[in-house]
C-alpha cells in the first residue's frame, strides 16, 4: 500500500497504473473507518484492478457551527485497516493541497440538494459535490462507491456524474448496521451509552414504516406519524426531518407508488444522526 499527501505524485501512479490497463476502484472517505467504509473497500477489492481510498476531512462541507474541529481523526488506525483490506493507494492530503488560497470554485448540484439534509446543512452539498469532483479529476476511477446512509449524497453525485457527462460509475452499497440496528457512522462515536440507547430508535422508526408499507398503507404522512411517535423527543433528543420522498427528485411524496426514500435525521444530545430505508419499486 502506497500513502500519497501530495497530489502530483499521487497523479503519477495513477497514469501509470491507468497505463497498464488497469480498472482504479475508488472509496472517497473522511477517515475514521468503521464496517461501512470497510464493505465499500471489499467491494471495490472485487471490482477493480486497483482500489484507491482518500481520507480528507472535507471542510467545504461543514458549516460554521458545524463538527469540523472535533470530526474524529485516527490517521494510524485508518492505514493500519486500510493495509489489512488489500488497499492499493491511500490519498490523505492536507487542506493547502486541495483548497489553496484563492480557491474559488463550487459545484452546485441544484434542486436536489434544497430539502432533507439540505434544508437544514445549507452549504454542506456544495462542499461536497465540490470535493467529489475534485478527487474524480485526480484520481480519474473508472468505479467510485457510497454508502446508502448517505441517500441524498449518493443520489445527488450519481446526477452530477450525469449532468456533466463524468466518466466514472457510481456504486451505492447497502448500509451496514451494529448487531442493534444502529447505522454505522463515524459520528457514532460522540454518543454517550444513553444517547446511543435513545439512537435505536431511528431504525426501529424506519422499521416500523417497513412494517407499515408491508401492511398495505401508503400515506405518507400515516407514515411519518407513526415514526415521529417511536423516536421520543425529550432528554435533548429532537427530530430534524422525517420526509418520505421520491427516490429520483427527492421532492416529498402524499402517497408512496413508485421507488421511495424515506429518510430521516435526529438530533440525539448534540449528535445529528441520520438514517433511511428504501420502500417500493
Ligand atoms: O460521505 C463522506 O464521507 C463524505 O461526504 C465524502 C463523500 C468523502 C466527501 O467528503
Amino acid at each position: 500500500m502506497r500513502a500519497y499527501k501530495g497530489i502530483r505524485s499521487l497523479v503519477k501512479e495513477i497514469e501509470a497504473t491507468k497505463r497498464q490497463g488497469k480498472t482504479i476502484g475508488f472509496v472517497p472517505t473522511m477517515g475514521c473507518l468503521h464496517d461501512g467504509h470497510l464493505s465499500l473497500i471489499r467491494k471495490a477489492r472485487r471490482d477493480a484492478d486497483c482500489v484507491v481510498v482518500s481520507i480528507f476531512v472535507n471542510p467545504a462541507q461543514f458549516g460554521p457551527n458545524e463538527d469540523l474541529k472535533k470530526y474524529p481523526r485516527d490517521i494510524k488506525r485508518d492505514l493500519g485497516l486500510l493495509r489489512a483490506s488489500g488497499v492499493d493507494i491511500v490519498f490523505a492530503p492536507g487542506i493547502k493541497s486541495l483548497y489553496p488560497d484563492k480557491f474559488s470554485t463550487y459545484v452546485d448540484v441544484g434542486d436536489l440538494t434544497s430539502g432533507l439534509c439540505g434544508a437544514s446543512r445549507p452549504g454542506h452539498f456544495r462542499g461536497v459535490a465540490t470535493i467529489v469532483v475534485k478527487l474524480f479529476n485526480i484520481i480519474k476511477p473508472g468505479i467510485a462507491y457510497f454508502g446508502q446512509k448517505d441517500a441524498q449524497q449518493a443520489i445527488l453525485i450519481k446526477k452530477m456524474v450525469h449532468d456533466l457527462n463524468m466518466d466514472v460509475k457510481i456504486k451505492i452499497m447497502p448500509i451496514i448496521r451494529e448487531k442493534d440496528g444502529l447505522a454505522m457512522s463515524s459520528r457514532n462515536k460522540y454518543l454517550s451509552s444513553q444517547e446511543r440507547k435513545k439512537a435505536l430508535s431511528l431504525n426501529r422508526s424506519l422499521e416500523s414504516a417497513k412494517d407499515l408499507y408491508k401492511k398495505g398503507e401508503r400515506d405518507s404522512y400515516k407514515i411519518i406519524k407513526k415514526m415521529q411517535g417511536m423516536i421520543p423527543q425529550n432528554n435533548g433528543t429532537k427530530i430534524d426531518y422525517i420526509d418520505v420522498v421520491d427516490i429520483e427528485d427527492l421532492k416529498s411524496v402524499k402517497r408512496i407508488s413508485g421507488k421511495t426514500l424515506v429518510a430521516l435525521a435526529v438530533k440525539v444530545g448534540k449528535t445529528r444522526l441520520i438514517d433511511n430505508t428504501i420502500l417500493g419499486g
